[in-house]
């Protein structure tokens, strides 16, 4: 309580001296004629002194002490520009206090003084900033080094002028901001900072901008009454949407620009495939910033999300009966999924492009059929990787998916495929029975929306049966689609080393 009586009765003293300040002030400017006035401050360089221009002047002196009532000396002399007079002193130590004085010199001769500038040279702004944002969304800054700086202090906001809180310090002159979002927008300003017995900060440095892409956009083609429709999620940030096209000659062409969730394609062909990007875009400060672009590759084919669908898949092949279940899935509309063994693929080189080209999926079955589980993790890189090169060389790309001999699988094998594992839901024994009605039977009497179905197109009864199946399938009101297509339209996303055995409609 004490204590704070006692500072009540200092601001009384404190009010009352600034009274008479203010009296005394008042009463020398208006016997003085005139008073140049003048501000000063830090900048990137020293201190930066600055004033109005007086079109009267002939020039300005510009003087400087290290004491408040000192000699000063001249640093230099001046003439103004009309826009404002600016003058820089390089020469500052930093810690140091130094008074300024400029004076006027009118054409007549006359000169007018300024008030005497008290500045106290703190460490110099932080200048040359620079932003980068990496591919994986992390932003880093980085700037000159300001003089006897022994670290700098690190501020952002999400507006452009206000709201600067520090979010880190550091000791080089750059920094790495992981915790930004994509689509969104943020500033940086910096401030050196001098931690000795007496620590000094300066000013923070101009705002330096990072503009943060949007997500590539997930799209989805579906092919309806000859038009295709591209659909695709909301990305945070994005203001428009840009659609293009693969042209024939395999260039992607602009077909528009959106701001919906959809885009449709009126001029398509059933039964072609196609290739479609769509980048997201916002604009801030007169930049456009674009997304990482969106891919679409789908097919003109009628599927309906609604409708049931079913996943044939054939494995060990390619071999000698492959290219009819390729003619009797094209004569039906449908699709299969194809988990091809590595050392097959030379000598059936035409079925799998048959099979590619109506858009049937060619996955990997693993070169040479060996039990993976008994396998090292090279060993079972190698067999994954020896695959992939036999079937890019045929159709032309990898296969996204694979599936384990005999199914099985432990972490290492999970840890080291590199792609999504795909088993069944529906075996119709096949290779043990090796008989057409018993395959049909386990199909057409279990089969549900979402189930994947194990084949192998290496048996003849199989090929037989296949040839019932697919129209009486189709006869049954479901669409024959392949793996991928399955998981698309029933919204699982994929991933590297795990286990799918059905990819039934996901709530
Ligand atoms: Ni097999």
């Amino acid at each position: 309580m004490k204590g704070k009586g006692f500072g009540l009765k200092r601001d009384i003293v404190v009010l009352f001296f600034m009274a008479m300040l203010g009296v005394m002030l008042y009463g020398k400017i208006s016997h003085a004629e005139e008073i140049l006035s003048i501000e000063g401050k830090v900048d990137s360089k020293g201190v930066l002194l600055s004033w109005n221009y007086d079109s009267e002047s002939k020039e300005y002196r510009i003087e400087r002490s290290n004491r408040s009532s000192g000699s000063f000396t001249v640093l230099a002399t001046i003439t103004g520009e009309k826009n404002g007079v600016v003058y820089s002193d390089e020469s500052v130590k930093t810690g140091k206090t130094y008074y300024y004085r400029v004076t006027e010199i009118r054409q007549d001769g006359t000169e007018i003084e300024s008030q005497v500038l008290q500045i106290l040279a703190t460490l110099r702004v932080p200048s040359g900033g620079l932003v980068k944002i990496t591919k994986e969304n992390k932003v880093k800054l980085t700037w000159k080094a300001v003089k006897d700086a022994t670290g700098y202090e690190i501020f952002r906001s999400n507006r452009k002028e206000t709201g600067f809180q520090s979010i880190g310090t550091s000791k080089q002159t750059n920094y790495e901001d992981t915790t930004v979002k994509s689509g969104k927008v943020y500033y940086y300003k910096i401030s050196a900072i001098k931690k000795n017995k007496k620590s000094l900060t300066s000013e923070k440095s101009d705002g330096i901008a990072a503009y943060v892409s949007p997500d590539a956009p997930r799209v989805t083609g579906t092919y309806n009454k000859k038009k295709m429709k591209l659909t695709w999620k909301n990305v945070t940030g994005a203001e428009q949407y840009y659609i293009y096209k693969k042209n024939s000659k395999g260039k992607f062409v602009k077909l528009g620009e959106t701001t919906k969730l959809c885009y449709t394609d009126k001029n398509v062909k059933k039964g072609k495939r196609y290739e479609y990007h769509v980048v997201a875009v916002y604009q801030k400060d007169g930049k456009m910033i674009k997304s990482k672009t969106g891919v679409c590759k789908t097919m003109a084919t009628t599927i309906d999300p609604n409708k049931k669908m079913v996943a044939l898949t054939f494995d060990d092949g390619p071999g000698r009966y492959t290219q009819e279940i390729v003619d009797c899935l094209k004569k039906n509309d449908a699709k299969a999924t194809f988990f091809v063994l590595g050392c097959n693929v030379d000598a059936y080189q035409k079925s799998m492009k048959n099979a590619d080209k109506i858009g049937c999926e060619i996955a990997s079955h693993t070169y040479n059929h060996k039990n993976l589980t008994r396998l090292s993790a090279a060993e079972i890189r190698k067999e994954v990787k020896d695959t992939d090169a036999k079937i890019k060389k045929v159709i032309g790309k990898n296969p996204t998916l694979l599936r384990t001999p005999g199914g099985s699988f432990n972490s290492t094998v999970r840890e080291n495929v590199g792609k999504p594992i795909i088993l069944w839901s529906i075996d119709t024994l096949d290779w043990k029975t090796r008989n057409r009605d018993k395959t049909v039977s386990a199909v057409v009497n279990n089969v549900q929306d979402g189930d994947i179905v194990l084949m192998h197109d290496i048996h003849k009864p199989t090929k037989e049966a296949a040839l019932i199946l697919i129209p009486r399938l189709k006869k049954m009101g479901y669409q024959m689609v392949t793996v991928s297509e399955l998981a698309q339209y029933r919204n699982w996303q994929l991933k590297k080393g795990t286990v799918y055995y059905r990819l039934r409609k996901k709530k």
